[in-house]
């Protein structure tokens, strides 16, 4: 199983993946936490991507598609993987395919702008684990403590108003043109995303049953 989650930031692609992950035994690679970690440590990837993320833009191609190649050609994406948040730009998906992933499909998760922000208002992220929790919708069972790790929940400090406003704009323009991309393709299966995270999952696991 490959899967491809495409989505604009808060459609729950994170969310998704992690469930899709426990149920097929895959890895995910989420290049959002990926860097989100370099950026902990402060390795020389972290400070070149740091002022990225902070402002809500996209790190360049080049750097993105280096960690995902060498990320790919781990022993645990042999039998699969979800790929959460990549691609983001038609170049990175031509790159993608030129590295011939094989058989996968994108799950385009749609979401309107308005409940963007009733989600990523309240989210909250484990910052050991990357696990994601809504302080509404999926509450974790202690409040401010990740029910996987035990360690505390943090606010995403690009889920500042402003940067959302960002990374939707950033969205719409860079990798909302991927829709068609996939579609072209015969690679796309369109889940809305209006009801629950259980719904979502229920649409999702129905979707690819039946492909
Ligand atoms: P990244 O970490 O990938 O962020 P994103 O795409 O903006 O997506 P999010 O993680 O914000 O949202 P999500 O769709 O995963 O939603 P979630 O499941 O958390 O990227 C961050 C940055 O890294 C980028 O801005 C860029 O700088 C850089 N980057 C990463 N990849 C890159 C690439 N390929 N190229 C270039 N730059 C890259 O859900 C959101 C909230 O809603 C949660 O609180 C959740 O509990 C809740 N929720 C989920 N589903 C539902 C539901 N159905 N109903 C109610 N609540 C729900």
């Amino acid at each position: 199983m490959k899967i491809i989650l495409l989505g604009p930031p808060g459609a729950g692609k994170g969310t998704q993946a992690e469930l899709l992950a426990e149920r097929y035994g895959i890895p995910t690679i989420s290049t959002g936490n990926m860097i989100r970690a370099e950026v902990r440590e402060g390795t020389p990837l972290g400070q070149k991507t740091k002022q990225y993320i902070d402002e809500g833009q996209l790190v360049p191609d080049e750097i993105i598609m280096a960690i995902v190649e060498s990320r790919l050609a781990k022993p645990d994406c042999e039998g699969g993987f979800i790929l959460d948040g990549i691609p983001r730009t038609i170049p990175q998906a031509q790159a993608l395919d030129e590295m011939d992933l094989g058989d996968y499909v994108v799950l385009n998760i749609s979401v309107a702008d308005e409940e963007i922000l009733n989600r990523l208002g309240g989210r909250r992220v484990c910052g050991k684990c990357g696990a994601t929790y809504h302080v509404t919708f999926n509450p974790p069972k202690t409040e401010g403590v990740c029910n996987t790790c035990g360690d505390a929940l943090i606010i995403r400090p690009d889920d500042a108003k402003e940067t959302i406003q960002k990374r939707l704009e950033v969205y719409h323009a860079q990798t909302e043109p991927l829709v068609s991309y996939y579609e072209k393709a015969g690679k796309l299966i369109n889940i809305l995303s209006e009801g629950s995270v259980e719904e979502t999952t229920a649409a999702i696991q129905t979707a690819l049953e039946v492909k």
